[in-house]
Formats: C-alpha cells, sequence, structure tokens
C-alpha cells in the first residue's frame, strides 16, 4: 500500500479492529486512498486515522480538557496570577484522573501555556505575572488520560479591554469557525489555512507561519502539521478518522515572531502588538467533522 503497510487478502480481518473481513469494511476506502496515492495526492498513512475505539479515549480525555478549560472561565479575573491558572488546572486534572500534558513535555514547567497580550505562545505561569484590566490571555490546557490526549485553547478578556483587542480576540475565534466550515472529508488540508488566513487578512491583521496546528491523539503531536498560511487544494487529504487541531495564532501587528527570550519557551510578536489565539480539537467523518475538544 502507499503508506508502507502490507495488503490484506479480501478474508482477512481489517486492520481497524472491527472484526469484520478486509472486503466487507475498509476495502473499499483503502483502494479509494491508493488511487489518490496514485494520482499523486498527499495521503495521510493509515496509522494516523483514529478507530471508534481511539475516538471513545480520545473523547473521556477531552471531557476532562474541556472540563478544566469551563473551570477556568468560570474563575478567571482581575488580580489573581498565571500561576493560580496553573494551579487550578494541575487540580482539577490529577483530581479527574488524568495528567496536564504539558508538565515535563520537552522540559515544560508548568502544567498549562498562559499567554498575555503580545505573547504569541508558550506563555509559562507564574507567580509575578498578575492578570490585570486590559489584558487579554490565552490558556492553552493539554490533557493525557489513559493514554489519550486532548487539546485546546481559549481567550479571555480581564475587567475592561479596549475595543481593538477585544475585536482581535472576536475575529480570531471567528476565524476558527471560518476553517471548520472548511473542513471537508476528501477534501485537502490546505483549505482551512487558506480561509482562516483569509478571514485574517480582511480584518488587516496577519497570521503567525512558524507555529500552527497538529495531529493529536494517540500522541501529543502526531502528523500533519497544521498551517494556517496555505493554499487552497493542497496538503494532505482530509480523509475520515484524521484528528487534529486548528490552532491559529493571529497578530494585530506583523506576523514576525520572537524567539529570544531565555527561557527557551515564551513566543512573543516582534512588534510588540497583541496577539491572539483559539484551539479547537477535531476528527474528520464522513459527513463533515466531530469537534473532540474546545
Ligand atoms: N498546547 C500546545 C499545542 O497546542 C502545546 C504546548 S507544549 C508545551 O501544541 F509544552 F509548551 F505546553
Ligand atoms: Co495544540
Amino acid at each position: 500500500m502507499y503508506d508502507g503497510e502490507p495488503e490484506l487478502g479480501r478474508n482477512d480481518d481489517c486492520w481497524c479492529g472491527s472484526g469484520k473481513k478486509y472486503k466487507k469494511c475498509h476495502l473499499d476506502f483503502d483502494e479509494r486512498l491508493q488511487a489518490l496515492a496514485d494520482a499523486g495526492e498527499d495521503v495521510p498513512h493509515r496509522y494516523l486515522l483514529k478507530t471508534p475505539q481511539d475516538i471513545e479515549g480520545i473523547k473521556r480525555s477531552a471531557e476532562v480538557n474541556i472540563g478544566v478549560l469551563d473551570y477556568v472561565a468560570e474563575n478567571i479575573r482581575e488580580g489573581i496570577t498565571t500561576q493560580d491558572i496553573d494551579k487550578w488546572v494541575y487540580d482539577y486534572t490529577v483530581e479527574h484522573g488524568a495528567i496536564p500534558a504539558p508538565l515535563d513535555y520537552e522540559g515544560f514547567p508548568k502544567s498549562v501555556c498562559t499567554s498575555v497580550n503580545e505573547v504569541v505562545c508558550h506563555g509559562i505561569p507564574s507567580p509575578d505575572e498578575v492578570l490585570r484590566s486590559g489584558d487579554i490571555i490565552n490558556v492553552d490546557c493539554s490533557t493525557i488520560l489513559d493514554g489519550y490526549y486532548s487539546d485546546s485553547s481559549r481567550m479571555f478578556c480581564i475587567g475592561d479591554v479596549s475595543p481593538e483587542m477585544q475585536e482581535l480576540v472576536r475575529v480570531t475565534k471567528e476565524a476558527v469557525e471560518e476553517g471548520l466550515k472548511a473542513v471537508k472529508p476528501w477534501g485537502h488540508l490546505g483549505d482551512i489555512g487558506a480561509v482562516v488566513n483569509a478571514y485574517a487578512k480582511d480584518h488587516g491583521y496577519s497570521v503567525v507561519r512558524e507555529f500552527g496546528g497538529h495531529g493529536i491523539g494517540l500522541e501529543f503531536h502526531e502528523d500533519p502539521f497544521v498551517s494556517f498560511t496555505t493554499k487552497a487544494g493542497t496538503g494532505p487529504i482530509l480523509v475520515p478518522g484524521l484528528m487534529f487541531t486548528i490552532e491559529p495564532m493571529i497578530n494585530m501587528g506583523k506576523a514576525r515572531i520572537d524567539m529570544s527570550d531565555p527561557n527557551g519557551w515564551t513566543v512573543r510578536t516582534k512588534d510588540g502588538k497583541p496577539t491572539a489565539q483559539w484551539e479547537v480539537q477535531i476528527v474528520v467523518t464522513d459527513e463533515g467533522y466531530q469537534l473532540i475538544s474546545w
């Protein structure tokens, strides 16, 4: 097969774990994938495609992840520190039998990313960072439950936020919603980035190139990389079962970023202007997509 896996016999058990014969299960599907690969399309390897059992497990993980973000939404306010958010996330997650995925991930020291104002992503919670009226913050939560990964992030406006920054937060959320509309089974991944980018540009914003979404489910970061600076009709095929995040970082000013923070993590806009991000996790289905985490 195109992905290097052996070709099954018609009467073999299907690879998807259904217990059905291959000819009664994924044979037609695999022939479609092979034909697309033969036509020169970029077809995701089948190990990336989530089975119904995988999706069940990942949804249980996402239930915790969504719960953490709901808890943050209820409690975040002026005067708390980003360290307080870290404690909420850690405590809620472990109380629900799960593990915060960022903790110790490639040396990341905390349980959640908290990115305030001009911080693009990977802000590290700190007891010295107090939320003030006028701040905007992205809280990016990722959870491991029974080996299954979930990942989503939301923006919060603290106190009186300027209309310009409120608009950035709103438009970034709408950009994700536009991206979701572009998820069509058997379409291209690049369709998503193209609409997200156009939507941001139409509002005078720019989209960060260096970071984006990613496959997820059995690992924190799987293929494919989900860029938001793509052209429609390009990139991997959106095969049902493919699971990934949509998480554009949209800057009020220029797209360039500054990665020079000595902590090795915190990414800022180069021009110091505000930036926003929302993240959802989805799986492509035969009909469209299903939201997994938000
Ligand atoms: N949640 C981030 C993402 O979307 C991951 C941050 S990795 C960390 O990929 F270690 F910085 F938390
Ligand atoms: Co992510």
